[in-house]
């Protein structure tokens, strides 16, 4: 299987080179880029990023499984990133996943999602949910499955 950007996303990247000091800055954007058009970053794009910023697939593969935000696998389930740092803990994240284990989404637990004073947090597709409740919740999945 191979990968190659879209012709937008292709635009998109020499606008870029012209914005971003080096080449290897790019490495964030077009591992975004990546997963937006296919859904998570495979290998053979984890190689067409390394060809154009010209670094070691390595490299760019450590930065792809540094941040809990890159999806090197296909997503078979809805996935929902439940917030586990101290203040969504304390306003209660931990009965938000427990009534998350009972629908079919596929649950993963991440750091602090940046809206601490909206206690418990999760994210779909890079929305941030607040101020959960299970009823929320439950509205929220009826919207989105
Ligand atoms: S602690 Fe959950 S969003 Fe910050």
């Amino acid at each position: 299987m191979s990968f190659q950007f879209s012709d937008d996303n292709l635009k998109q990247i020499e606008f870029l080179k012209t914005r971003y000091p080096s080449l290897d800055a790019l490495s964030l954007p077009l591992l975004w880029m990546a997963q937006y058009q296919d859904g998570f970053i495979s290998l053979e794009a984890i190689d067409e990023i390394s060809k154009i910023t010209k670094l070691p697939p390595m490299e760019i593969y450590r930065v792809a499984t540094f941040y809990t935000m890159f999806k090197l696998q296909k997503q078979e389930k809805l996935l929902v990133s439940v917030c586990k740092t101290l203040s969504c803990k304390l306003c209660g994240s931990d009965e938000i996943l427990d009534h998350l284990k009972s629908k079919d989404v596929e649950i993963e637990y991440v750091e602090c999602l940046g809206s601490c004073g909206t206690s418990p947090v999760m994210q779909i597709k890079d929305v941030n949910y607040e101020n959960l409740t299970p009823q929320k919740v439950d509205d929220i999945l009826e919207e989105l499955l």
